[in-house]
């Protein structure tokens, strides 16, 4: 169980790296706030306990942390990423994981939950990590659908313009499509609560 001694050096962390409204973020459009309250409301719509909904928050907070180190240049980039490029892109789970480690947190929770936040249910995605499944911490899968849905209903910098930004109902579509990614029962809550 993540620790209130632990809340308060995440809570440091964040103000002095990320800025009080994620300004100084990979993402300055507010794309951790939102992604964060949508993973508060999600973990509501569940029932978990507050344990829960907090590291879930928190998580969710910090998740693309690991991308404050990455050049704005590839990060904002427009045209597609070279290979090279993505694997900078792909290091962002492993950069905030050893960044939350180094804060020595008395539960790993949060820092397991962003390093598997984009791994697939089948073990694909990244970090190259050897898990798949109800193996991946839950905070991970659950941060998965929330960072994609976000991300797609937001207009991001390094997708054509075209693709800028869904609707929420486009979304859910690609989400449905792509479920083989996700965990499909929270998934399928997640949509529920969309719904409603
Ligand atoms: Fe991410
Ligand atoms: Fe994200």
């Amino acid at each position: 169980m993540t620790q209130r001694a632990d809340y308060q050096k995440l809570d440091v962390y964040i103000k002095i790296n990320l800025g009080l409204n994620g300004q100084k973020l990979a993402h300055p459009n507010g794309h951790e706030n939102r992604t964060a309250a949508m993973c508060r409301r999600f973990a509501r719509h569940m029932g978990y306990d507050v344990e829960l909904t907090k590291e879930l928050f928190y998580a969710a907070a910090l998740h693309d942390a690991g991308k404050v180190p990455i050049e704005v240049s590839i990060l904002e980039k427009r045209d597609q990423l070279t290979p090279a490029e993505w694997l900078i892109i792909q290091s962002h789970p492993i950069n905030a994981f050893n960044i939350l480690m180094s804060l020595d947190l008395t539960d790993n929770s949060i820092p397991m939950g962003i390093l598997h936040h984009h791994v697939n249910w089948d073990g694909s995605g990244y970090p190259h990590v050897v898990i798949q499944g109800a193996d991946i911490p839950l905070i991970g899968r659950i941060l998965h659908f929330i960072d994609v849905y976000d991300a797609m209903t937001h207009p991001r910098f390094y997708r054509s313009q075209a693709l800028d930004a869904f609707t929420p109902k486009e979304t859910i579509k690609q989400l449905v499509k792509e479920a083989s990614k996700f965990d499909a029962e929270l998934l399928a809550e997640f949509i529920i609560m969309l719904e409603k």
